[in-house]
């Protein structure tokens, strides 16, 4: 795939979703960016900031990024799981830019539960489906690039891609091929 149209974005407070979504880059051959919060998320005030944040289900502050989001064909999002929900600066991108999107797709990271919520979260934020979605825990991510759920994502992903340039192709193109 393009990289130049493909961009992956993220929050990663301890590294998990940062490695996923660098692997991913990889795969996609895509842009990252990174979703940077306002105030500090380490250690034990930064922990307990994150959990009521995502308790009440509350965008964070969030730097605004310089990317235009709508010069990209596709935007992969990923976020941690917190508190059975999306973390609040990915809450925040998603409400800034879902106006800007063409095609999204989405990947959590999660200890273990509240990636399915998580990802209903996502979708309802941007206001369509994904293009494809997955959930890794870190144990999985540590495998890599041979992670069969990455894998998975990576030829979906592709095959609905590839699905969107044909429906946007003009129709005098397509009578041309046959
Ligand atoms: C405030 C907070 C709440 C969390 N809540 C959940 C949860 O409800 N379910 C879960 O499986 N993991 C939960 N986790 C664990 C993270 O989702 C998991 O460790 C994730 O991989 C961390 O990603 P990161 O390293 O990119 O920050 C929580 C972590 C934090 C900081």
């Amino acid at each position: 795939m393009s990289g130049n149209k493909i961009l992956v974005v993220f929050f990663s407070r301890t590294g998990t979703t940062r490695k996923i979504a660098s692997l991913l880059a990889n795969l996609l051959g895509a842009q990252v960016d990174e979703i940077v919060a306002s105030t500090d998320r380490s250690g034990p005030f930064g922990y307990v900031r994150s959990l009521v944040e995502a308790l009440e289900q509350r965008p964070a502050q969030i730097i605004n990024s310089t990317r235009d989001v709508s010069s990209y064909e596709l935007v992969v999002i990923g976020t941690p799981v917190w508190a059975n929900s999306i973390a609040s600066p990915v809450r925040a991108y998603l409400i800034a830019n879902r106006s800007h999107f063409k095609n999204v797709a989405f990947f959590c990271s999660f200890a273990r539960r509240g990636n399915r919520r998580a990802l209903d979260q996502m979708r309802a934020l941007a206001g369509m489906p994904a293009l494809a979605e997955c959930s890794l825990t870190a144990r999985e991510a540590l495998r890599g690039e041979s992670s069969e759920i990455l894998r998975e994502f990576v030829e979906r992903l592709e095959r609905n891609l590839d699905a969107f340039r044909m429906s946007q192709r003009p129709r005098s193109t397509l009578a041309a091929k046959h």
